[in-house]
């Protein structure tokens, strides 16, 4: 036994004591507006000031504050606690890139799967993207946005051949598996000439990107509907995108064969996965511990539960998304961008 290491990985292993529960005060601190109140302060409060602030109560809320100090995402000094800059930006500043509020959203909310992942283990049955909790839905919207905002009419689209053109002057976009419809909505407002349709098999999540389209002003240019990734209407497309969304679906491959059937024939399938090598042990790193455990929790199972179960899960690497792309009867595939959490794909008819 090396004594040295067994205490390395206690070590380790209070500081993710502390990760999952940090994560659950992190999400009640953003339900309650803790963040918001102490960032709009503009100055150092009490407990007893931040929970007047809040509506809350004072006990529990300096409980919190200590909570939040001992992780260094709150400020403490002499008594009374604040957000400097950086903490400020990180827990409300959801236009930043760096803001990491809908990512304890949405990984808190992966992890009340685990009862019934317990016996969908055992059985290697599945466990729908709609079976999980609420804030899974509203968390991604909220963690994936900044990245897309950063990145995708910025460089993403760029990228690709002659897409940015064709969306200047008026194109046809479909955007499957949207989500929130966050993406949806962030190209229209880039691009007025154009029409965007994003499709998502989730009901709830239609209704809420369909509410977002209206806030944003988008609403005449932007429509919304319910359809699986090998069912949605439409041809003609000249780009269908695919946002974090490829790996969660059950047949892939009969995915990729609709999307050629559905573009027109020069258009463009980008499909955006998380950022991947392609062997395991390139992946062993703090990045791949969170898509690999995200992955267990969420997208395997919800790949799982749909028709084919293909499974590719979250860090399927370019080499298999390739393979899957290519089954469907598409003739040109390339990396066109990456970030440290992306792959971003193109593929062509
Ligand atoms: C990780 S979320 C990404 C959502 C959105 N694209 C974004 O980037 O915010 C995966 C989405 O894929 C959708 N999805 C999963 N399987 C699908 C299928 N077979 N057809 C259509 N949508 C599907 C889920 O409902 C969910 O909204």
């Amino acid at each position: 036994m090396n004594e040295d290491k067994l205490m390395g990985l206690v070590h380790q292993a209070v500081g993710d004591f502390g990760s999952i529960l940090t994560g659950a005060l992190v999400v009640l601190g953003d339900r309650l507006g803790l963040y918001r109140h102490l960032a709009d302060a503009g100055r150092p409060l009490t407990s007893a000031e931040l929970a007047t602030a809040a509506g809350c109560a004072e006990r529990y809320v300096r409980e919190w504050l200590n909570g939040q100090a001992a992780s260094g995402y709150v400020t403490y000094v002499d008594g009374r606690y604040a957000l400097d800059e950086e903490q400020a930006t990180a827990f409300t500043d959801e236009s930043s890139s760096a803001c990491v509020i809908g990512g304890f959203q949405a990984m808190l909310a992966a992890t009340r799967a685990i009862d019934p992942l317990t016996e969908q283990f055992r059985t290697g049955h599945g466990l729908g993207w709609h079976e999980h909790h609420d804030d899974l839905f509203r968390g991604v919207e909220r963690f994936f946005r900044p990245g897309y905002l950063a990145s995708l009419t910025t460089s993403w689209i760029p990228a690709l051949e002659g897409v940015e053109d064709k969306l200047r002057t008026g194109a046809k976009v479909a955007d499957v598996g949207c989500g929130h419809g966050a993406s949806t909505i962030i190209m229209a407002r880039a691009y007025p000439k154009s029409t965007f349709t994003g499709f998502d098999y989730h009901a709830p999540s239609i209704d809420a990107a369909r509410k977002a389209a209206v806030e944003a002003g988008v609403a005449d240019r932007v429509s919304f509907e319910v359809a699986s990734a090998k069912e949605y209407p439409g041809t003609g497309y000249d780009l269908v995108g695919f946002f974090d969304c490829l790996h969660d679906m059950g047949d892939p491959a009969g995915a990729a064969r609709h999307v050629l059937t559905s573009l027109a024939p020069d258009g463009t399938w980008l499909i955006v996965e998380p950022f991947a090598n392609d062997d395991t042990a390139g992946n062993l790193n703090p990045i791949g511990r969170v898509f690999y455990s995200v992955s267990t929790l969420v997208c395997t199972p919800a790949s799982l539960s749909q028709e084919v179960g293909t499974a590719l899960g979250a860090q399927a690497g370019e080499t298999r998304l390739r393979d899957v792309v290519t089954a469907g009867g598409f003739t040109r595939f390339r990396r066109a961008a990456e970030t440290p959490f992306n792959l971003v794909l193109e593929a062509r008819p």
